[in-house]
């Protein structure tokens, strides 16, 4: 089925999970939505990121998208299950790779780094409930990533701060596996590893949404097994420096044009 598949997060962190996509389903369009003009979302209340997803799901199946993957844990802990009763089209979401870490730890500890509106949805609490007897889960609100990341800032002296002061704690208890809880994350790996060193893992959703969608694809039938050229669509609701500048680190330049065209919806 040629037609495309909608992502969108609170500003550029779904770019981290978009270029998953990308790599794993290379027959597939896609079309971005930043909705940077209203990031972050992390403190907003339910009912404010159910409204916001809405109209951007609705902006999305405007533009023809078959499917949608909500690239953000906040707006999926928040507006998911509604959501989906609402769209008759599949939507796929995120949520912090809290099991594989729970399997993966050697110590017993695993960090997780996400957004207060993250910790309270009900798909991180379900599964930390799993694995709270066997494994202590180390929670912690990254609190002014998502502005940073937002501003096309991912290294440097206000970078390592925040990253000292969330992260040293996680090592000192002898964490060894880090989940990156909010699409934004990835966007400080590198300034991350220079902290976390051998000891620990960085595990984030991003190949195991893309394997989800082509599942997701595949089940209804919508999988495009003709070959053509990917396109990449990108719309922000605010000032587009960030996702351009993201975007040419991520993708290919040349494989397509990075023009990001500025949409209000609301
Ligand atoms: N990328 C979003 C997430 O995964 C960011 C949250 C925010 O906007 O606060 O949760």
């Amino acid at each position: 089925m040629n037609k495309p598949i909608g992502v969108f997060d609170s500003g550029v962190g779904g770019l981290t999970v978009l270029k998953e996509l990308t790599k794993l389903l290379p027959n597939e369009s896609f079309v971005y939505f930043a909705d940077s003009a209203n990031a972050p979302y992390g403190n907003k209340s339910k009912t404010e990121i159910v409204n916001l997803s809405a109209n951007i799901i609705e902006f999305l199946i405007s533009l023809d998208c078959k499917l949608i993957v909500v690239a953000c844990n906040t707006a999926t802990a928040a507006a998911i299950n509604i959501m989906r009763k609402k769209y008759n089209l599949p939507i796929v979401g995120l949520e912090p790779a809290v099991k594989p870490a729970c399997l993966l730890t050697k110590t017993g500890h695993i960090g997780v780094l996400a957004t207060k509106g993250t910790f309270l949805g009900n798909h991180f609490k379900n599964t930390s409930e799993k694995y709270k007897d066997y494994v202590k889960i180390h929670l912690q609100v990254a609190k002014g990533l998502v502005e940073l990341a937002e501003n096309a800032i991912f290294e440097g002296e206000k970078v390592d701060e925040l990253l000292f002061k969330y992260i040293i704690p996680m090592k000192n208890a002898n964490v060894d596996q880090l989940v990156l809880g909010c699409t934004h994350y990835p966007l400080f790996y590198d300034a991350m590893l220079a902290i976390v060193g051998d000891n620990m893992k960085i595990i984030h959703s991003g190949e195991a949404v893309a394997r989800r969608t082509k599942d997701v694809l595949m089940i209804n039938k919508m999988i495009n097994s003709i070959q053509h050229v990917q396109k990449l669509s990108f719309f922000a609701s605010k000032d587009t420096t960030a996702i351009n500048n993201i975007v040419s680190k991520l993708f290919k330049v040349g494989d397509f044009y990075p023009y990001v065209e500025i949409i209000k919806l609301i």
